[in-house]
């Protein structure tokens, strides 16, 4: 596993948009660039900077097929907190992307399971998705894959801990019990199945989860670890994401990233 220190979060979220469009630049292929993406905080310095490359000619969306993480139950899509607006918002609405080239769980499904297994087979008919981007919580889950979720799981439904319900709760008017219970989500098997995992980790509180997936062993009590057995896998962090890391941990990375752009 690569990690990839930046000074700041500007900083990080530039290392990260660059190395997306670098990977759909080279993409030469007939087949279109397959790219998993995610919602939360931490990406959104990527999408405005994807947006700006976007409109600068540096790279388009012509031929990129997207698949987001997940999607709360329960929520339509016109609700502002709901990851099909998030998304709009903040990337589809500002890129040339064709809109039949995005995939968004559908959190209003009325067969949710039928919804998951849907969502797996269309990433399946494209042979896999190339670059699955993402964040973690601050209890180290992938998507809605909270603590103790298998490590092969696949998309389905989730329950979200009353941690997570908590934490996303700065959303919902600062109220916990606003925030749906449920999920649709890929699951962990699901983005590590991915050619490339890159994962965006920033801000003092994803110091502990940050050194749990990067020092620690693989385990389901964080189900970010799961990426240690990945060929393939990238954290891009900022500096306040690192307290927790060993001095050594931190300048090891910080020396191969040297070295590397030399
Ligand atoms: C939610 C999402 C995750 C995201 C996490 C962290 O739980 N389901 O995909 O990584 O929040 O969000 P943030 O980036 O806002 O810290």
């Amino acid at each position: 596993m690569k990690v990839i220190i930046q000074e700041n979060y500007d900083k990080m979220s530039e290392w990260a948009a660059e190395h997306i469009i670098k990977a759909i630049n080279l993409h030469k292929e007939d087949r279109p660039f397959i790219l998993g993406l995610p919602t939360g905080s931490s990406p959104i310095g990527v999408y405005k900077k994807l947006v700006e490359a976007n409109k600068a000619g540096r790279v388009t969306f012509k031929n990129v097929v997207t698949f987001n993480m997940d999607e709360y139950v329960g929520l339509p899509r016109e609700h502002h907190e709901s990851y099909w607006y998030f998304m709009h918002d903040n990337l589809f609405d500002h890129i040339d992307i064709p809109r039949e080239n995005i995939n968004i769980l559908n959190g209003l499904a009325e067969d949710p399971e039928a919804e998951c297994r849907r969502y797996e087979e269309k990433i399946a008919s494209y042979g896999g998705i190339d670059l699955f981007m993402g964040g973690c919580g601050v209890d180290g889950h992938i998507a809605f894959n909270e603590p103790f979720t298998s490590l092969n799981s696949r998309t389905g439904v989730r329950d979200l801990t009353e941690d997570t319900r908590i934490v996303n709760s700065r959303f919902f008017d600062n109220d916990p019990e606003q925030v749906p219970a449920k999920a649709l989500s890929v699951g962990v098997g699901t983005v590590t199945d991915s050619k490339e995992v890159l994962i965006l980790i920033n801000g003092h509180n994803k110091a502990r989860a940050l050194a749990h997936v990067v020092e620690g062993g693989v385990s389901q009590m964080w189900t970010i670890s799961a990426l240690q057995l990945h060929n393939n896998a990238i954290i891009a962090c900022d500096e306040q994401a690192c307290g927790e890391l060993k001095v050594d941990t931190y300048k090891y990375f910080l020396d191969i990233y040297r070295s590397e752009r030399l």
